[in-house]
Formats: C-alpha cells, sequence, structure tokens
C-alpha cells in the first residue's frame, strides 16, 4: 500500500482559489489601473529584455544606443549587463518620460559574488555551510545593488552528473535535496527572508529552468531525454526549493524535454511550476532561447513566440521574438489579449513588488558603491569562505600541514595567476587586485619561496588561444590579446625543475582556465592538460614531495595524480581571495572541511558519475574488477576515484554506532537517528555528517543512496557532539511512477557517515 502526501498542486489550487476570493490587494488594484491605460504595444514591450552593450560598466547613453530607441517606443521592460548606475539613470529616466512610463528593471548575472568574487558556485556547495552561503549571496545583493541592480541571474540550480559539462562549475553538483537546500539559502540571501525587498536586497532569477543539466552526453545546449519520475526525483527539487523560498523569477532553459524545449514547454513553465509549485513571479527566457526554437524546428519566429507565452513564458531575452511578432498573432487570433496581459501583469507585478513604482530610482544611488563593494569587509568574508570551499582529496604521511619553515617552490601557470582565480561568470570583479597563490604562500611562510610558471596549458597553441580569449573575442572583436608559448616549453620547464629541486616542498598549482568551464565549454577529456601533465610528470622526478593544488571548473579525472603526488588540493576557482585562503588551508590555520558534491571519476568513460544512482538486475560491487555478465566495464571499476561527500580533514572524527530512537514508524509520525561524532585528531576542525536513505523495495525502482540531510559541526580537539537527524515521511518520500509524492511501506535503510561510502546503516520499517 502506498500512502500519499499532501498534495501539493492542491494546496496550490486552494491558495488560488482563496486569494481569487479575497479582496483584491493593493498591488493589484494599481496595476488594474495601470494596465487599463496601457495600449497593447506598450504591454508588449514590457516583454522585452535587452542587454546592454556587451558586459560594460563605461557605459555612454546616447540616442544612437539600440536600447535609447526602444525606450523611445516604449519597447523595453528591462535592460541587464550594466551596473553603471550613471547610464542606468539616463535610461530610467528615459523609460519614464516615454509610453507608458514604466519603470525599467535591471538584471545581471551576478553568480558568485559581484566585485568581491566568491568561489565559483561548485565550489561553494563543497562548503556545505548553508550559513556562509547565504551570506555570500547577501554580500552579493548588497554589492550588485549598490551598482543599480535589483534582479540577478542567480542561483543557478542545474543537477548535474556528466563533468563533460562545462556548466557543472555553475551548479551546487549533482544531488538534489543538497541542491534544494543550497537554493533557498541562496534566494533567502539575495531576497532576504521577509518578503519585502530593501534597497539592498535584489530578486532572484533561478535558471536554468528545467534540467539543463541533464544535456546529453555533457554537451551544451544538447537535448535532455529523461522521463519525468527521473527529472521530479533526480533533478527537479532545487527548482522547486527556490520557489518555496519565494524566488521572484525564472530564466527558462536551452535544452528541449519530452520533445518540446522549455521556453515552449507548458508542462515545465505552468504545469509543473506555477500549479504545482506554487510560484507566482515571472519567467525570462534564456538569451536568444525564443528565436532558438526556430532551430530546433518548432516553427518560424511568429509561430515560436506565440508557443512560448501561451506555454507560460513572460519576458524574451534578447530574440525580439515578443516584441517583434505578438502585435501581428494578436491581430491574427494566433494568440490573445489574454496571453498578453498575464505575462504583462507578471512582470507589473515584479517591478511594483521591489518598489519601482514607489521609487524608480530605489537602486539608483550612486554614491553606494564606493562604500558597499569590494570592501575589505567583504574580502574578509571571501576569505573565511573560500577556506571551507577546498577538498582535501588526499595527503599522504600527514605532508599537510606544512612546516611554515620549508622551502617551498610554487610551481605552474596558476601559481602566481589572479586572475584564473575568478572562474567562470566573474564578470565584475577585480582580477587584478586578487591574490595569487604564491602571493598567499609567500606572505604565510617564514621560509624560502620561490614561483616559476613552468609549462603552458595546452601544447597547442591554438586551442589554448581559442579557449582563452574566444569569448572575449566576440565581445570586443578588435582587441588585441598577448601572444601565447612566447616562452619555449623547455625553457620553463628546465626553470621550474632547478627552483623544484632546491626546494623542500613543491606547491604544484596546474588545472583549468577560467574558460574552459562554464557556458560552451564542454570536454571529452577530463584530464589536466597535456603541458600541465608534463610538468607535473618532470616535477615527480626531482623526488621532492608534491602538494597539488588544483583550479577546476568541473571534476578532474586525477587517476594518475592520486598515485603520484603526496597531496591534492581541490581549490575550484577560489575568488578574489584565493592566495590568503588556499594558504591558510596549506598552513594549517585551519583544517579542510570541503566535501565533493560531484563524483570524481577514474575515466571520463564512466560519465555520467553519480552515486545515487539506481541498481541494475546484474549490479556489480564499485570497486570489484571486470565479470561477464555483471553491469560493468571490462576495462575500469565502477566506482569513482573520490565519491560524492568525501573531503578529509587534518584532524580525524570518530563515529559511535548510529542509533534509530525507533525501529518502526508510522508515516504521521517521526524517528530520530542520531551518531556521537568525536574529534579524535590534534587540530580544531569541521566534519559534515551524512544522512542517506534507502528504500529496499519500493513499487518503482529507486537509487542505491538518496542523501536527505546533512549537518556540518564544529569540533575541538577531544571534543564529541550528537548529531540528530529527525525521519519522518518526508525525509523518505520520492515521485512514484504515477508521479506521486509517496512515502510507501516497508523496510528503509537509513544510513549516516562521513560521505556516500563509509556508511553505518539501520533498517527502519514504515507500517
Ligand atoms: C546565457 C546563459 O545561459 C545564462 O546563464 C545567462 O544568465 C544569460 N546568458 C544572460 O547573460
Amino acid at each position: 500500500m502506498r500512502i500519499k502526501l499532501t498534495s501539493i498542486s492542491l494546496l496550490a489550487a486552494l491558495s488560488l482559489l482563496l486569494s481569487g476570493c479575497a479582496h483584491k490587494s493593493e498591488m493589484d488594484k494599481y496595476i488594474d489601473v495601470l494596465m487599463s491605460k496601457m495600449t497593447v504595444e506598450q504591454k508588449i514591450g514590457q516583454l522585452n529584455l535587452h542587454s546592454a552593450a556587451g558586459f560594460v560598466s563605461a557605459l555612454r547613453v546616447t540616442e544612437n544606443d539600440e536600447n535609447v530607441k526602444l525606450l523611445r517606443k516604449g519597447e523595453l521592460g528591462g535592460i541587464y549587463g550594466t551596473g553603471n548606475v550613471e547610464a542606468m539613470i539616463e535610461y530610467q529616466k528615459i523609460a519614464l518620460e516615454s509610453g507608458a512610463g514604466i519603470p525599467l528593471i535591471f538584471g545581471m548575472d551576478v553568480i558568485h559574488g559581484y566585485e568581491t568574487t566568491f568561489p565559483i558556485p561548485l565550489g561553494i556547495s563543497t562548503s556545505w555551510n548553508l550559513e556562509l552561503i547565504e551570506k555570500s549571496a547577501r554580500i552579493a545583493a548588497r554589492e550588485a545593488s549598490s551598482c543599480g541592480i535589483n534582479w540577478v541571474f542567480s542561483p543557478m540550480v542545474d543537477i548535474c552528473r556528466d563533468a563533460r559539462w562545462g556548466r557543472i562549475a555553475e551548479g551546487n553538483g549533482e544531488d538534489p535535496y543538497l541542491g534544494g537546500e543550497i537554493a533557498k539559502a541562496m534566494v533567502y540571501g539575495y531576497q532576504g527572508r521577509d518578503g519585502e525587498y530593501a534597497s539592498d536586497e535584489v530578486m532572484t532569477c533561478v535558471k536554468h529552468y528545467a534540467l539543463y543539466g541533464g544535456a546529453e552526453s555533457g554537451r551544451d545546449y544538447n537535448s535532455v531525454f529523461l522521463s519525468r519520475q527521473e527529472a521530479l526525483n533526480g533533478y527537479m527539487r532545487p527548482y522547486a526549493e527556490a520557489a518555496k523560498a519565494g524566488a521572484g523569477s525564472y530564466m527558462s532553459s536551452f535544452n528541449e524535454f519530452e520533445g518540446i524545449p522549455s521556453s515552449a514547454n507548458k508542462y515545465l513553465l505552468t504545469d509543473l511550476l506555477r500549479d504545482t509549485y506554487g510560484f507566482d513571479g515571472f519567467v525570462v527566457s534564456d538569451a536568444t532561447a525564443v528565436v532558438e526554437m526556430v532551430a530546433h524546428g518548432l516553427g518560424d519566429l511568429q509561430e515560436v513566440s506565440a508557443l512560448a507565452i501561451q506555454a507560460g513564458l513572460d519576458m524574451d531575452m534578447n530574440s525580439d521574438g515578443f516584441v517583434g511578432t505578438l502585435r501581428k498573432s494578436l491581430d491574427e487570433g494566433r494568440v490573445s489579449e489574454a496571453d498578453i496581459d498575464r505575462a504583462c501583469r507578471r512582470i507589473l507585478e515584479a517591478k511594483y513588488k521591489l518598489g519601482l513604482f514607489e521609487d524608480p530610482f530605489k537602486y539608483l544611488d550612486p554614491s553606494r558603491k564606493a562604500t558597499q563593494t569590494w570592501t575589505d569587509e567583504n574580502r574578509a568574508f571571501a576569505r573565511e569562505f573560500a577556506r571551507e570551499c577546498q577538498v582535501l582529496l588526499k595527503n599522504d604521511n600527514a605532508i599537510l600541514p606544512l612546516d611554515r619553515n620549508a622551502k617551498v617552490a610554487v610551481i605552474g601557470p596558476f601559481a602566481d595567476s589572479k586572475s584564473e582565480m575568478a572562474g567562470t561568470w566573474a564578470t565584475s570583479s577585480h582580477n587584478n587586485e586578487f591574490v595569487s597563490i604564491y602571493e598567499g604562500i609567500a606572505e604565510a611562510s617564514n621560509g624560502k619561496v620561490s614561483k616559476a610558471e613552468g609549462s603552458w596549458i595546452f601544447n597547442d597553441k591554438e586551442l589554448e588561444e581559442s579557449i582563452k580569449y574566444g569569448l572575449m573575442k566576440i565581445f570586443a572583436p578588435n582587441m588585441s590579446f598577448p601572444t601565447l608559448h612566447g616562452t619555449s616549453k623547455t625553457v620553463l620547464m628546465a626553470e621550474a625543475v632547478a627552483k623544484a629541486a632546491a626546494s623542500d616542498v613543491i606547491i604544484a598549482c596546474v588545472g583549468e582556465l577560467n574558460n574552459m568551464s562554464g557556458e560552451g565549454a564542454s570536454r571529452t577529456d577530463l584530464g589536466i592538460p597535456d603541458a600541465q601533465k608534463e610538468l607535473l610528470m618532470a616535477l615527480k622526478k626531482t623526488g621532492k614531495p608534491i602538494v597539488l593544488v588544483l583550479t577546476t571548473g568541473r571534476p578532474l579525472e586525477l587517476t594518475w595524480e592520486s598515485e603520484n603526488m603526496d597531496a591534492i588540493l581541490v581549490t575550484w576557482a577560489a575568488g578574489a581571495e584565493a592566495g590568503h585562503a588556499i594558504a591558510d588551508v596549506i598552513y594549517g590555520e585551519v583544517s579542510p572541511s570541503g566535501k565533493l558534491t560531484t563524483s570524481f571519476p577514474r575515466s571520463v568513460g564512466q560519465e555520467p558519475l553519480y552515486y545515487n544512482h539506481k541498481n541494475t538486475g546484474r549490479p556489480h560491487p564499485d570497486y570489484e574488477p571486470y565479470k561477464k555478465f555483471t553491469s560493468c566495464y571490462t576495462d575500469e571499476l565502477n566506482g569513482p576515484l573520490y565519491p560524492f561527500g568525501f573531503g578529509l580533514s587534518y584532524s580525524s572524527f570518530e563515529y559511535g554506532p548510529v542509533s534509530l530512537s525507533q525501529d518502526e514508524m508510522s508515516p504521521d509520525s517521526e524517528v530520530i537517528a542520531s551518531v556521537n561524532v568525536k574529534n579524535t585528531g590534534n587540530y580544531e576542525a569541521k566534519e559534515t555528517v551524512q544522512l542517506y536513505i534507502h528504500d529496499v523495495y519500493s513499487t518503482s525502482t529507486r537509487p542505491v543512496k538518496e542523501l536527505r540531510g546533512f549537518e556540518k559541526i564544529s569540533l575541538k580537539p577531544g571534543e564529541s557532539r550528537t548529531v540528530e537527524f529527525r525521519i519522518n515521511a518526508e525525509t523518505l518520500s520520492y515521485f512514484n511512477h504515477e508521479l506521486e509524492w509517496v512515502c510507501e511501506e516497508g523496510d528503509y535503510e537509513i544510513m549516516i557517515g562521513p560521505d556516500s561510502e563509509r556508511l553505518q546503516k539501520r533498517t527502519l520499517a514504515v507500517k
């Protein structure tokens, strides 16, 4: 028998009904009056979003500006991509004196910090620290809003199981539960928790709705082939949680689902998002996603625009589909005025909620930027946060933390780079003022510290150039760039090896360039790029111990490194204070406490690779060799090199026995699972205790493990703490074959431990 939990869609319907019966809110009355005075063209104008001329802060608003022309015609509802308050004031004034005089909304890709750059989102997820994550969004909101921005294209909550996809860097990993918790924290951080927008709080735009991270073979923009059930269980939770937290807007994704691109997918945009999750804000398309439906093969621009608005898309980013064709579609009866009114109302509501009708210049105070961005306080937080976003994968002979008196050679193309600490989507960062790894180490060390670039990134110069400068070549085609590979690899390597040989320990700083992950940056090879790998091999020959400090936007295949390096510290792109935060960990100022949120593969052939996979009828143990007629590879193990949830500390933790307050529960009761964790090492350190469940028999198949709880605790040496998890029907539920969220009767394995593999199991019966 299955027990159905409260149907969310019913609740949503009820609240809709009640709100319909209640008196109209002030907002509704205001917008009624406003819309009664608007022409259809002006309403359509509100549905149009354009970028400013590139991502620029030095922008002069003139009558030749395309956006000014649109504003004068009343054909623009918002602008994104500029943080230049003076220019925004000009735009706002023009908006107010044109058409229906409706203020603009100003958007921006604020992804991991604004001027003060924090680690990339994948990095911040490895902190498992929701408090710090929320605070990072809070700071980003304050900085962005002081630059005129009131709408951020964040959080990016796409679950991704395939490290080949470059945008794995922008999300929070492979787990929907953790992703959901982080999504909420980000929404609260940006928007605040009271449902009102203060002038330093901004509206979120949750992206990319939906399922973008399921791109087939990790190739960007690719089709997504998932069943509804798998989509709901494995991917949708973060989008749903963000709606619960009150996210103000969503961005429709580029991919298709069930044969319909997201931007025209009624099931996603209306049935799920609004009717099930109760979302009542507006949905903007991703950039040019509307016109891209022509290439998807759904029709011409007029047709795809009509399909989009009818499916529930409200705003068109950079396609000019709505503004260019909806009037015609209305005249031809292809869309109704109600379709246009509905979308327009949602956008006006967002502007109302932001307080823009009361004060269109609420966010446009030019005096704020000087004191509220890139402050010492924000940088201090960037350092504190980045310390928690590093994952120690290996530490043989406790080589870390390093002795401050050791002679250190900091080697590699990332050793003294500031800008490569920024990561993807850091358009407003102060790259030149970042702290490089070498600088951080030199400042913290008492010994002699040398540095050397050591190698190119790739042996293929054209490839390196196209990756490093590819983005800029699109935005600034006339710009000239520094020549790469100016020094021969032999010279670079000889210098590095000499310095390494003269040191006590090598800190090898290698990895991926910023532009090797993020949008349009898929890879089929997940290794450290060839030129750098050669450097590591040469360094290995010196016989000196090597600490590998990895800068990366994705999980990499580190099989050789795991056998040949003495320590491996994954630092992602660690942001503005990278060097300080990395030195803090390397010298033991703090113990590393990050844990992986994506599985690290042994071979790219294992991708997609994720811990919460299902069993097959012929399961094969993760770490046993090939066996005919079982689900495995002839040439590789099934298990990851480093699993989800894994990360070492300088300390050690002893987990006591896991206990359940009862062995049985009914669906309307609750059981407490608890475990005592003791710091048995010599360092004060943090540990993330993880709770997983497994439904032994269910009416449709379920993953072998599912994360359903975690708590990050801090313990002094010798200190212990009992961690408790409340387990109820919600903890155990899933979407069954009929797509109902249910807790089924029967036995569940309740598993607790330090990562997704080292788990203690108890059985809980639901009756
Ligand atoms: C395309 C990206 O997919 C999206 O993440 C971003 O917010 C928009 N461009 C706007 O820059």
